[in-house]
């Protein structure tokens, strides 16, 4: 049997003063997977880096937007976005999802999902939305294992008119008990 032994994964809420790891993961995901995204590298490249203090600190502090981020052993190797859409219909999504290379299949991507889902649901969501381009079977195969479906809603990718994406969703379980 291999002795081969799975880093620990551990996931956390962004902090405040977090900003400089926000950029440095964005910017990480947006290099190694640029056809997952609906933003570019140059996109994120020209932003302040300064922004990125303002938006970890609210990511941080927010009621309709949190970032969660992946560690293993201590070291930033992963992040999701959940946010609640600012409409009447209020849909809460779960978004910018990466996970480094060297971690994957080792369940941090489930673990970053969950954590922001229960989050959402947390704040009143019964759904988790995600837009999935087309041509990313890997995401498409991961989110199904996770329960998500097909709503049927299609759009070209904000970052790249040529490429569909298409809308996810995910029942979360209500504990009517509480
Ligand atoms: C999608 C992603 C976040 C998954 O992260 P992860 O930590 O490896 O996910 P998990 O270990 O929780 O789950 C992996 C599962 O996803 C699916 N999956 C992951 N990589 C896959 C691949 N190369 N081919 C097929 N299925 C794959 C499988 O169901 C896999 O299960 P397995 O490991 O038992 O084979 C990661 O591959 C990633 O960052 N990809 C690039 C960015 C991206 O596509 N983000 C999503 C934007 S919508």
């Amino acid at each position: 049997m291999s002795a081969r032994m799975s880093p620990s994964l551990t996931v956390s809420r962004i902090a405040a003063q977090q900003g400089s790891v926000l950029r440095e993961l964005r910017t990480a995901s947006l290099r190694e997977a640029p056809y997952a995204f609906g933003e570019t590298l140059a996109d994120a490249l020209q932003v302040d880096p300064a922004l990125f203090d303002a938006t970890a600190s609210l990511q941080a502090n927010s009621a309709n937007a949190a970032t969660f981020l992946l560690y293993t052993e201590g070291h930033p190797c992963g992040l999701v976005n959940a946010f609640i859409e600012e409409s009447e219909a209020e849909r809460a999504f779960v978004s910018a999802l990466w996970v480094a290379p060297a971690v994957r299949h080792l369940r941090g991507g489930e673990l970053l999902v969950n954590v922001a889902s229960q989050w959402l649901a947390e704040q009143g969501a019964s759904e988790v939305h995600a837009w999935i381009a087309e041509e990313n079977r890997t995401a498409v195969r991961f989110y199904e294992r996770l329960g998500f479906g097909p709503t049927g809603d299609r759009r070209a990718m904000p970052a790249n008119e040529a490429e569909p994406e298409q809308l996810y969703v995910r029942h979360m379980q209500v504990n009517r008990d509480a």
